[in-house]
């Protein structure tokens, strides 16, 4: 009886030649056999049902396959990733790139990184990960949609692996626009008078960096946010973090990072780069009150952005402006 489930299943999910590149990349993403040892997949980091971010919010960063080590930064969520440009930098800074810093210019390329990264996927190398793929019950459908030497040799199998969770994550499954707002903008839904109010605020303070549609324009900014002392990263072994507690994360340099959209972001808790803030309103408040409050000393103290910091919200703007950033939520 179970062998003959098994045998269903296989062949309505990997019946090869039906299959699209998106669709197949949709199984990578969600197959925890791609990492070493199997047990994490993408999607452990970057669940559906969590805005696409890390469900273990309990911790500021994330946790790898090897359980005991963690990452040293916030799991960014992927939808509307696909809207990432490269990264470019003139006179005005730098603009564009995945990750938070920038550093991978296509989502190609950000997908080989956790497949290779000790503190996530674990794989050694890509002949691991071509090892990984031949086992995976959705091999005859990558032969189908890449050509029969598709996992001949690693180089070759690992960059149709990432074409292919790249289609994935650029289908509109990762950019829906079903949120309030959309139905706003669309003239088939009002907005509360809370949320009225925050959407005006978040024009006179947010919007230069997180404009609509996308609420990011993709620049960079120190925002002067705080070590984490509780960064389970500071205390991986000396291998995977040399610095020990002294580590600094300097972002692209000093201290910037990409400002990340705002779609969802009530739902992709903890925030900040180092998950530093464990809820949305803490983090309104540090953006109000960087400057006269008492906050602990920034990570990074060059170059900190001063059009945040000291806004003279009142505790109602602050609700409003948090009312606002709930209708951003995709539903
Ligand atoms: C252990 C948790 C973990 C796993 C597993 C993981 N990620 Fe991530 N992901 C992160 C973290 C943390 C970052 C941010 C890292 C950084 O900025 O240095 C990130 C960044 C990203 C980004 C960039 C988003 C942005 O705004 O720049 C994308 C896209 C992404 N991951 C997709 C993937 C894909 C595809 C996989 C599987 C191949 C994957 N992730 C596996 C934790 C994870
Ligand atoms: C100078 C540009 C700039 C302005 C102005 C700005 N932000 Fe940001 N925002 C950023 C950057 C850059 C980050 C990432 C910083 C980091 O993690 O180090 C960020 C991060 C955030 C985050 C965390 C998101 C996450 O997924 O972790 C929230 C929430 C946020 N901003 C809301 C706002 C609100 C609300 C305002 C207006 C009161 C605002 N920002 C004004 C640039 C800006």
């Amino acid at each position: 009886m179970r062998v003959a489930i098994v045998v269903v299943l296989v062949g309505c999910t990997s019946s090869p030649g039906s299959m699209t590149k998106e669709q197949l990349g949709k199984l990578a993403f969600e197959d925890p056999g791609l990492s070493t040892p199997a047990g994490q997949a993408c999607a452990d980091c970057h669940a559906a049902k969590a805005a696409f971010r890390d469900p273990e919010s309990d911790f500021s960063t994330s946790r790898g396959v090897i359980p005991t080590r963690f990452g040293s930064r916030n799991a960014p969520t992927a939808l509307y990733a696909r809207y990432i440009p490269p990264r470019t930098s003139d006179a005005a800074g730098s603009h564009g790139g995945l990750f938070w810093d920038g550093r991978a210019n296509s989502l190609e390329e950000q997908a080989l990184g956790p497949l290779l990264n000790p503190l996530e996927m674990n794989n050694p190398d890509r002949a691991a990960i071509l090892a990984n793929l031949r086992a995976a019950s959705y091999a005859p459908a990558f032969r189908a949609v890449f050509g029969g030497a598709a996992l001949d040799d690693p180089d070759t199998a690992v960059a149709h692996l990432t074409e292919a969770i790249a289609a994935y994550e650029r289908s509109d499954e990762l950019a829906p626009f079903t949120s309030k707002y959309d139905a706003y903008m669309a003239g088939t839904e009002a907005l509360t008078d809370s949320e009225q109010r925050g959407l005006g605020l978040f024009e006179a303070h947010c919007a230069s960096c997180h404009p609509p549609p996308l609420f990011t324009d993709f620049s960079y900014a120190n925002l002067g946010i705080p070590k984490y002392a509780n960064n389970r990263f500071l205390q991986q072994p000396p291998d995977l973090n040399p610095a020990g507690t002294a580590f600094v994360d300097h972002g692209l340099a000093d201290g910037k990072f990409r400002t990340p959209t705002l779609r969802n972001v009530v739902r992709t808790g903890p925030f900040g780069h180092n998950g530093y803030f464990e809820n949305v309103p803490y983090m309104l408040e540090f953006l109000n009150t960087r400057d006269v409050g008492t906050w602990a000393p920034p990570e990074v103290a060059t170059g900190i952005d001063r059009s945040v910091g000291n806004l003279g919200l009142t505790s109602a703007d602050v609700d409003d402006l948090y009312a606002f950033l709930t209708t951003l939520s995709d539903r």
